[in-house]
């Protein structure tokens, strides 16, 4: 698919077909992730790639707005080493919209689920749910998890209203770009 045709045929999808994702897609997306740009190429991200069901079911219960990951035949988990990147965020932002990109590409979709400065309950973070249930090390940070799969509902692609014109300025803020 043409690089702008996955711009806007990209949409946020949160349910899922009951067939799992093929591994050598898989392993593309991993590969997308790989390709991204980072800081000093300091890459200090790392992938926890899950299938498995029971897994994902508990994902889902991370927080509000994940429970589209209980019929994701996939989640891949997106966290960075804090302690090898000041911008270890910025990393890892650009790694998961690397592979919310790339599902389009390879025909699948997904949506994006906000890990950091999220809560799970009164007294736990999502980030430290996550980081239990799948053995993460303390000085690795979770962003997100990328919920992937074959979409079960249709979203149309994005029209022209998304070009907002007016923010965007030439040579000063506020002097439009498009007078
Ligand atoms: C930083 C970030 C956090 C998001 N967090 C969630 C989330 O926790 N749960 C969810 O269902 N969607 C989440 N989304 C998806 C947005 O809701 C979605 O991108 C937005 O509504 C626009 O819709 P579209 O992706 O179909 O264009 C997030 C997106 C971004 C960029």
């Amino acid at each position: 698919m043409e690089f702008f045709e996955v711009l806007r045929r990209r949409r946020s999808v949160r349910r899922f077909q009951d067939k799992p994702v093929p591994e050598e897609l898989v392993e593309k997306l991993l590969e997308a992730a790989f390709l991204s740009p980072s800081s000093f190429n300091k890459r200090p991200w790392h992938f926890i790639v899950v299938d498995d069901k029971e897994k994902l079911k508990a994902l889902s219960k991370a927080k509000l707005g994940a429970s589209g990951l209980a019929t994701a035949p996939l989640a891949i988990v997106i966290t960075a080493d804090e302690s090898r990147s000041d911008v270890w965020i910025e990393d890892a932002s650009i790694a998961a919209e690397h592979i919310h990109l790339a599902s389009f590409a390879l025909g699948l979709s997904s949506f994006w689920v906000q890990i950091r400065n999220r809560v799970h309950s009164e007294d736990k973070t999502a980030e430290d749910y996550v980081r239990e249930l799948l053995n993460i090390p303390e000085n690795y940070r979770v962003l997100c998890i990328i919920g992937i799969g074959y979409p079960a509902e249709k979203k149309p692609p994005h029209g022209d209203e998304v070009f907002e014109w007016e923010k965007a300025s030439k040579n000063e803020f506020g002097r439009p770009f498009k007078p």
